[in-house]
């Protein structure tokens, strides 16, 4: 289950599946320009809980984040791409852009 703060929207996640994809094929938007490439870095999102049911993050993502920690919040902790990440469990998350499409 992915939980996205502030709107309350939440929506199944498989294991195989990006955040991203996910919100997706549930009807949801997410902000992107690249589509899901991983460069545009529009999707990063902030962890809330469920952080260790997170897949690792891949050397592409980790460039990508890298690109931007500086931008972020927090010193960068808990930010992830939602084209990249992938969820084994629950996880709540901050991010502004997510509705209905
Ligand atoms: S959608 Fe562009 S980096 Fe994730």
């Amino acid at each position: 289950m992915i939980q996205v703060e502030p709107t309350g929207v939440s929506f199944e996640a498989n294991e195989d599946e990006t955040i991203m994809a996910a919100a997706i094929r549930n009807g949801y938007t997410w902000p992107t320009i690249c589509g899901g490439q991983g460069t545009c870095k529009t999707c990063v999102f902030l962890t809330l809980e469920g952080q260790s049911n997170l897949v690792e993050i891949e050397p592409r993502e980790q460039q990508a984040l890298d690109s931007i920690i500086d931008t972020l919040p927090k010193r960068g902790q808990g930010w992830r791409l939602a084209c990249q990440a992938k969820a084994t469990g629950t996880v709540r998350l901050r991010k502004i852009g997510v509705r209905q499409a």
